[in-house]
């Protein structure tokens, strides 16, 4: 089955909805850089790498009707979607990544001609969305490593194929595994309260072949107790210089939980999801979304239309719980700290 998050086609944009899976496969159009920004707000796009993706082809769309008759015109009118786009969600830092990427890239080519800087942003976009692919194939690779055959993996949320432009971080390596005939069985959270994992990483997986359970977020305990699985795969939406790591909800209870059974517990993700600018996950801004994803969870209501609710969308995981951070360079091990300076300055 062939998923494009994000697909850019004579001159058209069209975003994979994945608020409508499992139930249906529908691609919607992003007429203007409005409809993106409402796209992946709505986590009709989600997943930190597809949410990157998404914000730069959201930059050509802004290109097309920037005006052209001055660069400072232009640069305005971008600036001031750039900005607009950044407010979409917090937390993911390949946004930013994706978004100053582009900025960087007009900037870098100001004294060129509007048409040529336009055809500059369109090309930077399908790089961006390239070497997504490619980064996930390479995380896949070195994930790869840490597989035997007949394992048990535990994964949370949805870092496959439909949080990226192919294969998925934390999910790659297992599309390896079955490539090269090996059989990996998948335990995925459902993953309380959007259900990612529920219709997200189960419908992957159960349409690609991978032998994958469903489980509620509750049971995780109970199915690392019962030693089926051997290692827990989680995908990340930013990586403090620290090697603190903020990911779906639920991620933290799953690394606390691993190191009481003593089960490695990785996280695998591109370097665009380090953020070598933030000391530690404190300073992590964590978004928190609105009660009603909680009071009407199952498209009824469960539990009373005025209760308080905390719903904190992201939490982060101390680096001291991980074992090690696959990215497309290589595994990286404790102490993170140092090891992730010494990535970075190479
Ligand atoms: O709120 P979401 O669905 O965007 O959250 C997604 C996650 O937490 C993923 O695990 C993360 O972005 C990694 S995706 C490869």
């Amino acid at each position: 089955m062939e998923l494009n998050t994000v697909k850019y086609e004579n001159g058209e944009l069209y975003i994979l909805d994945t608020t409508k899976l499992p139930s249906s496969l529908e691609y919607v159009k992003m007429n203007n850089v409005e409809d993106c920004f409402n796209a992946i707000r709505a986590l009709k796009v989600r997943g930190a790498p597809a949410i990157g993706v998404a914000a730069a082809y959201a930059l050509v769309l802004s290109s097309k009707v920037a005006r052209k008759t001055s660069f400072q015109e232009f640069y305005e009118d971008f600036r001031k979607d750039k900005e607009y786009l950044a407010k979409s969600r917090p937390t993911a830092v390949n946004l930013f990544w994706a978004l100053d990427r582009i900025d960087a890239k007009v900037i870098e080519n100001k004294d060129r001609s509007i048409s040529e800087i336009c055809k500059l942003i369109e090309r930077e976009a399908d790089l961006i969305k390239q070497e997504d692919i490619m980064m996930c194939r390479k995380i896949g690779e070195h994930g790869l490593t840490l597989l035997k055959d007949g394992m048990g993996i535990l994964t949370h949320c949805n870092a496959g194929v439909l949080a990226t432009s192919k294969y998925g971080t934390a999910v790659a390596p297992i599309y390896l595994a079955k490539e090269r005939g090996m059989n990996i069985k998948v335990f995925a959270d459902e993953t309380r309260p959007l259900l990612q994992g529920a219709r997200l990483t189960a419908y992957e997986l159960y349409h690609s072949g991978v032998d994958v359970t469903l489980i509620c977020d509750n049971m995780a305990a109970t199915v690392m107790k019962n030693k089926w699985v051997q290692a827990v795969f989680v995908g990340c939406d930013r990586v403090a210089a620290n090697g603190d790591t903020a990911n779906k909800i639920g991620t933290y209870n799953l690394a606390v939980l691993a190191k009481y059974h003593n089960i490695p517990f990785y996280v695998l993700g591109p370097t665009s999801t380090i953020d070598m600018n933030i000391p530690d996950g404190s300073a992590i801004p964590i978004e928190e979304r609105d009660k009603k994803e909680i009071i009407f969870g199952f498209g009824c209501q469960t539990a009373p239309e005025d209760v308080n609710v905390y719903n904190p969308a992201f939490d982060v995981t101390p680096n001291e719980l991980i074992t090690g951070i696959v990215t497309e360079k290589g595994i990286i091990k404790p102490p993170f700290k140092e090891n992730l300076k010494k990535l970075f300055n190479e």
